[in-house]
């Protein structure tokens, strides 16, 4: 052990002399600092040390359960939307609540074990230091770095306490890996699997392999009649087939315009309407969001995530906002019972521009019921839709 100067500053050869506490407190003191009390909280390998230590380690262990715990209920859990009539509505509705609960508490748990170890493990330390002003300076900076050295060895880290060590280790391991859970979990599911039968190309108001065609229902399952709707009002309606309410691109709004109205047709879709009602994708093709907020007046419905507009009175085409193509509209008509049906699936792709970069070609080829579409041409403003017999 070297002797220093209480005053002096020390030079580099004697400090290459000095111990590691000892920098730690030559640091303290050219500082102006008074360490009144300076060392290890417990005796090494005592009682006492491994009780603290144990103490530590149940709260990395709680956070490495709680980590292991979400990608469980991520993977696991049978999440698939439930309406709000279904008997199993409280599982779909406790998913999320379950994976905010079980992240947060591993964060919190691995945040309390790391202060833990400042309470419990790291040197203790009654200290008085001076403020001062300006950078510091290379003494200053050596011996800084002396004392955070000093504490990490006398907190017995790096050559002892395997338990707290394997425990800090299980926890960060786990909060990794529940972050990185989410973007990668999205990656493992093949889109492409079904070919041309992909939920990607088709939507569930594609008429079954008999021809029989798809009815219109409400969120409830019963089937929608003209009669249903007022004059001048919209409603959201489903495929009425298995699943039919809870697939994410089968949403439909229809409406019932007022009778006399001017309205223009998007070339290729005459016929479409059923006299004065229309049925457009619910979907939005900017990102993807539920569009609902319609007025009755102007004929527009809005989206409300980026207040895209589109005009019902005109093919359903974008006229304000960041989406760029016009709602896909389904051919609808009323079977012999006097039901809405869907007279065939969607002519064009639902949602958002994931398809535009494809040109209706897929890497099979061209899809029979996804093909490039014309640009949209309008007849003359005021031309009437040919109503269906
Ligand atoms: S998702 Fe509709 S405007 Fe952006």
């Amino acid at each position: 052990m070297s002797t220093v100067d209480k005053t002096a500053v020390p030079t580099g050869d004697e400090m290459a002399g000095m111990t590691q506490e000892e920098l730690a407190r030559l640091g303290a003191r050219l500082d102006g600092v008074e360490l009144v009390e300076y060392g290890p909280r417990f005796e090494a390998d005592s009682p006492a040390e491994k009780r603290a230590e144990r103490q530590v380690a149940k709260w990395f262990l709680l956070s490495a359960a709680s980590a292991l715990a979400f990608i469980l209920i991520f993977v696991m859990w049978p999440a698939g939307y439930q309406d709000p009539f279904s008997s199993r509505q409280w599982i779909y509705a406790l998913f999320t609540p379950l994976l905010g609960i079980t992240l947060g508490a591993a964060i919190l748990c691995l945040g309390i074990g790391v202060m833990s170890i400042a309470r419990r493990i790291a040197p203790h330390e009654i200290a008085v230091q001076q403020r001062h002003v300006g950078p510091s300076a290379d003494h200053d900076r050596r011996t800084l770095g002396a004392e955070l050295m000093d504490t990490l060895d006398k907190t017995g880290l790096k050559t002892r306490r395997g338990v707290l060590k394997s425990s800090l280790l299980l926890a960060g391991g786990g909060l990794a890996s529940a972050a990185i859970l989410a973007p990668i979990g999205g990656l493992i599911r093949n889109p492409w699997a079904q070919g041309k039968d992909s939920e990607l190309w088709v939507t569930p108001w594609k008429p079954a392999a008999d021809g029989t065609l798809v009815r219109l229902t409400m969120q409830d399952g019963s089937f929608v009649r003209p009669e249903d709707l007022a004059t001048g009002s919209l409603m959201t309606v489903f495929p009425g087939v298995p699943g039919g309410a809870t697939a994410s691109d089968a949403a439909v709004m229809l409406f019932r315009l007022r009778p006399n109205e001017p309205i223009r047709v998007r070339t290729g879709q005459d016929g479409f309407n059923y006299g004065e009602f229309f049925a457009f994708s619910k979907i939005c093709t900017h990102v993807g969001c539920p569009v609902s907020l319609y007025e009755d007046q102007t004929g527009r419905v809005l989206c409300p995530c980026h207040q895209s507009q589109f005009d019902i009175h005109d093919g359903a085409k974008p006229v304000f906002g960041p989406a760029t193509r016009p709602l896909p509209q389904l051919p609808i008509s009323v079977d012999q019972e006097g039901y809405f049906v869907a007279v065939h699936d969607f002519i064009e792709p639902v949602g958002p521009g994931f398809w535009e970069s494809f040109q209706g070609s897929t890497p099979w080829g061209s899809h029979p019921e996804v093909q490039p579409q014309p640009k949209p041409v309008f007849p003359p403003f005021g031309q009437l839709p040919k109503e269906n017999p």
